[in-house]
C-alpha cells in the first residue's frame, strides 16, 4: 500500500478519540479530520460540526479532499450514510443501511438469528401493548427491548410485572423513544458473564479483534441502571480458545452465511454483544460499529497499522491482525447523576505532570473554551493504559486519576473485577 490518505472520522466520543489516536500512527495517513470531534480530538485532528444531511457533508468531503470516511456511531449508519457516499464514489468504512438493521432493529436482529440458528435468548415480538402485558404475566424477570435505536436506554431488565408493564407503557404508549418503541422484543433473561467481540468484516472475510469486557451498570459490583459503559479491559480470559472457536462456528459463520443468503453485503466492524455461560456463548445483541468503551482498550492492543488494515479490508483482503501481549484497561470518568440528569460546562483540571507517559486520556464529552476544558456529556473522559497484565494496567490507570479532577466526577473503582476474581480461582 502506497501514497497518503486523508481521513475523516465521523463522531465525537471516546471511541472516535481512540480511532484518531490510532490512525495518526500510520505512515499512510495524510490529513485527519473528525466531525464533530470533541475537546481532546481537536488537539490532534481538524474538527468541524456536521452539517445537516449528507449532501452538505459531501461538499466538505470534496473541499478537504477526503479519501476515506470512517463512521463511528450507529445513527448515521442506520440512516444510510454508507449507501449515499458509495453512490458518490467516496470510500467509506461502515455497513450500509440494510446491514445496519442488525443494530437498528432489535426485531430484525432477533428474527435473523432465529432464521439462521444463531444462539440467542428465546423471544417474542409485540406491537400490541395488551398482548405484550399478557405475555409478561407468564414470564419471570424478562428483558424488554424497544425495537429501534435508543442510545443504549431502550433495554429494561424487569424485576417484576409492574416494572415490566411500566416499561411497556413508556415505550409503546408514552412513546418516550418515538417510533423506536412502537414494537418491542420481550426475551428471556440469560445468565452468565458478558463479553464483547469486535470483528472486522468485509464480505465473507472476517478478522476477530481481541475479546474485551465492558461494565454497563453505573455502580460497582454491576449494580444500578445500565449506562453506555463505565469502563472496559482486554483481553478477557472469559473468552478462551475453545469459547472463541464456538463463537466462530456457532455465531460468526451462520451470521455471514445469513447475510449472504439475504443478499446483504457487510463492510465494517460487527460488534458481538455476548452472554457466556459455562463456556457457551449466546448473542445479546449486534452493534454495527466499534463499541465504546471497548475500542479504547482494543486499539491500544493492536500491533497493526489500523489504516492499512481498513484499506486491506476494503480491498476484500484479510486484515491479518496481531496483538500485543499484556492487557489494556480503561476507566470512564462520568458526570454526577449520569445516566440520569447531569450538569454540563464544569471545568476539568488535568495536571499533565501527574499523568504518566503510557497513560492515555481519550476524551468523550468535553469542549474547549477560552483555553480551558469543560464537560459536555454524561461520559466525560476515558483513562486507559496498557500493562504487563491487567493488574499492572489497572494500577497505572487508577494511579493517574489523582491528576484529573472536575466537580462531581464519578467513576467505578472496580473495573476489571471479574477478571481479577477469575485469575484468583
Ligand atoms: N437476554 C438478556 N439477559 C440478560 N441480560 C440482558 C439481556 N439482554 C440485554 N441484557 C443486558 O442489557 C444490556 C443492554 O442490552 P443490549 O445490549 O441489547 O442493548 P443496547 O441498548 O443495544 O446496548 P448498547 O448500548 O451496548 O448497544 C446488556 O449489555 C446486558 O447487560
Ligand atoms: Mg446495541
Amino acid at each position: 500500500m502506497t501514497g497518503r490518505y486523508n481521513v475523516l472520522v465521523i463522531g465525537g466520543g471516546g471511541r472516535e478519540h481512540a480511532l484518531v489516536w490510532k490512525l495518526r500512527q500510520s505512515p499512510l495517513l495524510g490529513k485527519i479530520f473528525c466531525a464533530p470531534g470533541n475537546g481532546g480530538i481537536s488537539a490532534i485532528a481538524g474538527t468541524f460540526s456536521l452539517p445537516p444531511g449528507f449532501a452538505g457533508l459531501k461538499k466538505i468531503v470534496e473541499e478537504k479532499d477526503i479519501d476515506l470516511i470512517i463512521v463511528g456511531p450507529e445513527q448515521p449508519l442506520a440512516e444510510g450514510i454508507t449507501d449515499y457516499f458509495e453512490k458518490e464514489g467516496v470510500r467509506i468504512f461502515g455497513p450500509g443501511r440494510k446491514a445496519a438493521m442488525l443494530e437498528g432493529s432489535k426485531v430484525f436482529a432477533k428474527n435473523f438469528m432465529k432464521k439462521y440458528s444463531v444462539p440467542t435468548a428465546d423471544f417474542e415480538v409485540f406491537d400490541d401493548r395488551k398482548k405484550a402485558e399478557e405475555y409478561l404475566k407468564a414470564k419471570k424477570d424478562p428483558v424488554i427491548k424497544a425495537d429501534g435505536l435508543c442510545a443504549g436506554k431502550g433495554v429494561i431488565l424487569s424485576g417484576s410485572f409492574d416494572e415490566g408493564s411500566d416499561a411497556l407503557k413508556k415505550f409503546m404508549e408514552d412513546r418516550i423513544f418515538g417510533a423506536a418503541g412502537e414494537r418491542v422484543v420481550i426475551e428471556d433473561r440469560l445468565k452468565g458473564e458478558e463479553a464483547s467481540i469486535l470483528v472486522f468484516v468485509s464480505g465473507e472475510n472476517y478478522s476477530f479483534m481481541v475479546p474485551s469486557q465492558d461494565h454497563k451498570a453505573v455502580y460497582e459490583g454491576d449494580k444500578g441502571p445500565n449506562t453506555g459503559g463505565m469502563g472496559a479491559y482486554a483481553p478477557t480470559s472469559l473468552v478462551n480458545d475453545s469459547v472463541m472457536k464456538r463463537i466462530e462456528d456457532r455465531i460468526m459463520k451462520p451470521v455471514l452465511g445469513g447475510l449472504a443468503s439475504e443478499g446483504i453485503g457487510y463492510s465494517g466492524v460487527l460488534y458481538l454483544g455476548l452472554m457466556v455461560e459455562s463456556g457457551d456463548p449466546r448473542v445479546l445483541e449486534f452493534n454495527v460499529r466499534f463499541g465504546d468503551p471497548e475500542t479504547e482498550v482494543v486499539l491500544p492492543m493492536m500491533k497493526n497499522d489500523l489504516l492499512e488494515a481498513v484499506l486491506s479490508l476494503m480491498n476484500e483482503e484479510k486484515a491479518g491482525l496481531s496483538w500485543k501481549g499484556g492487557a489494556c484497561l480503561d476507566v470512564v470518568l462520568a458526570s454526577e447523576g449520569y445516566p440520569g440528569e447531569y450538569k454540563k460546562g464544569v471545568k476539568i483540571d488535568i495536571r499533565q505532570d501527574a499523568i504518566p507517559e503510557d497513560v492515555m486520556i481519550f476524551h468523550a464529552g468535553t469542549v474547549i473554551k477560552d483555553g480551558g476544558i469543560y464537560t459536555s456529556g454524561g461520559r466525560v473522559l476515558n483513562v486507559a493504559a496498557t500493562g504487563d497484565d491487567i493488574e499492572d494496567a489497572r494500577e497505572k490507570v487508577y494511579g493517574a486519576l489523582a491528576g484529573i479532577n472536575f466537580e462531581g466526577m464519578y467513576y467505578r473503582g472496580d473495573i476489571g473485577w471479574k477478571e481479577l476474581l477469575r485469575k484468583k480461582r
